[in-house]
């Protein structure tokens, strides 16, 4: 008898079933995978901010970075690019309030559970706010140097500071695009470099960001046009590791 490469009634009916029961235990995977939450280690300073998100003042003058940093590209680094991550964050957020008592480092870490309504302006302008917010905050007119803790985890990790700048130029440089270099740690305190594309933000990994350098061109176009090395070399030279220094010591505080 001739072999038949119809499907037999009972295959159909076995090939149903089987795909039926993969897309009821796909959905049911979904619907329970416990949304992730960022680690209560890393969640302090930036992370814990929340809805109404608002810009804060800098606490230097425009001029403070002259003439590595100029003070125009400040300005509107900060008054206009920064705000409207804030003003995008806030719009979002008003569309979907049961999601605005969420923490900014929690928005983050849950991304994909989000409303795909909000999802991506979250993602961009939330990991916007917290972006700028720390490259404000761990930069300091003169810059300073690292200390106890973060000292030595620097000096086991890269050698010595000048290790650690070498490695955040290097992710800086090869970062196509828009984007950023960072250190961040895990919540055992262990150190790395990463870049990241666009604003995405080292807390959507469950990663502690301690120090970021802003590699758009928003940053560094008006003075330095094409030579980003130059400006990344500008920032380093005014980092605030010792702020940097206090929240790495955060992390072991809790
Ligand atoms: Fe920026």
């Amino acid at each position: 008898m001739k072999k038949s490469y119809l499907p037999s009634r009972r295959r159909m009916l076995q090939t149903s079933l089987a795909g039926a029961g993969f897309l009821f235990f796909s959905t049911l995977g979904r619907a329970m995978r416990p949304a992730s939450t960022l680690p209560p280690k890393l969640s302090f300073g930036i992370a814990n901010l929340k809805y109404p998100f608002k810009l804060d003042d800098l606490p230097y003058a425009h001029d403070a970075f002259e003439p590595g940093i100029d003070a125009k590209t400040m300005e509107i680094h900060h008054s206009r690019h920064h705000n409207a991550y804030v003003n995008n964050l806030n719009a979002a957020l008003e569309k979907e309030p049961s999601w605005q008592s969420y923490s900014l480092g929690d928005l983050l870490a849950k991304l994909d559970t989000l409303p795909s309504s909000i999802r991506t302006t979250v993602r961009n302008n939330g990991g916007g706010h917290a972006n700028h917010a720390l490259y404000w905050e761990t930069m300091r007119p003169g810059g300073s140097s690292p200390t106890g803790e973060l000292a030595n985890a620097i000096e086991r990790k890269f050698g010595d500071l000048g290790g650690l700048r070498a490695e955040l130029k290097s992710a800086a440089g090869s970062r196509f695009g828009s984007g950023w270099s960072w250190l961040v740690c895990d919540t055992d305190g262990i150190l790395a470099v990463r870049s990241t594309a666009n604003q995405d933000s080292p807390y959507m990994d469950g990663q502690l960001p301690l120090f970021g350098i802003d590699v758009w061109e928003h940053a560094y176009y008006l003075k330095y046009q094409n030579r980003r090395g130059d400006y990344v070399d500008a920032y380093l030279d005014v980092a605030d590791w010792a702020t940097v220094s206090k929240n790495y010591d955060s992390v072991f505080a809790s």
